[in-house]
């Protein structure tokens, strides 16, 4: 089996796990972002925050702390996934322009060496702002446990433009495209990606068509079914 998927909490998870065993963090966790005003953003509904149409997905949990307990979550997790990784691998976190900042300062807090920010391009088909700028861009901060693991591989991209639906339709509310995944996962090394936050594994299936293994965690039953069945496509 090149893949595996887990039911449960993240934290709870990663912190039973033995030490120094994966190859590369690349996840997408819940922003806690979303809408203008502090009541938009601390909403149940992740649906209603990024969705015109929000019965499209089933809902999904972790998106209603504020900034603060956010970074504080964030560090806790990013810790606790730091355990689990092996010396010299890279971490991929994608968040967006709000939690920029917080989530740069959880990477380093969790013992991460933070080397930069890659720009994911959403392209202009992204829901119109009249008379603001559009909100085209998510970013992913990359970064490692110690030293990069590679000094003498090709220069990987620091911008993307791929449109959210490039490579078929999305499976999860905030699902990421396939195609950039498979570009991230390429500075990887070879052996085990970790997605604590799997989603609809977008990461487990670029992580499976690159070669490499997958595990992942996803805590709700919807996502982790809808998970399964992608990943079990793939073989
Ligand atoms: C932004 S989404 C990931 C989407 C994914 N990249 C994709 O393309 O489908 C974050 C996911 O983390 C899950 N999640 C939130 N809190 C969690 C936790 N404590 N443990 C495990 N999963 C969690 C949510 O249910 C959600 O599906």
């Amino acid at each position: 089996m090149h893949w595996q998927l887990h039911n449960t909490d993240a934290i709870a998870w990663l912190i039973d796990q033995s030490p120094d065993q994966f190859d590369a963090l690349v996840t997408d966790p819940p922003y806690s972002s979303g809408g203008l005003h502090t009541k938009d953003r601390t909403a149940d509904s992740a649906n209603k925050k990024y969705l015109s149409s929000p019965s499209l997905y089933p809902e999904f949990a972790g998106e209603n702390r504020d900034q603060f307990s956010y970074m504080q979550w964030s560090t806790l997790w990013l810790t606790a996934a730091h355990r689990t990784l092996k010396p010299g691998a890279p971490a991929m976190i994608f968040t967006d322009w709000r939690q920029l900042a917080v989530m740069s300062s959880a990477i380093q807090a969790a013992g991460f060496t933070l080397r930069g920010c890659i720009a994911w391009d959403k392209t202009e088909a992204v829901r119109p702002q009249k008379g603001r700028f559009r909100q085209q861009a998510e970013f992913i901060l990359w970064g490692s446990k110690g030293p990069w693991h590679d000094k003498a591989g090709p220069t990987h991209p620091g911008v993307f433009r791929v449109p959210v639906t490039a490579g078929g339709p999305k499976r999860h509310t905030t699902g990421k495209p396939v195609p950039l995944m498979e570009a991230l996962v390429k500075a990887c090394p070879p052996g085990i990606v970790l997605d604590p936050f799997a989603g609809s594994a977008s990461t487990g299936v670029a992580t499976l068509r690159s070669g490499r293994r997958f595990v992942g965690v996803e805590r709700e039953e919807a996502y982790y079914r809808i998970a399964c069945e992608r990943l079990s496509e793939e073989g």
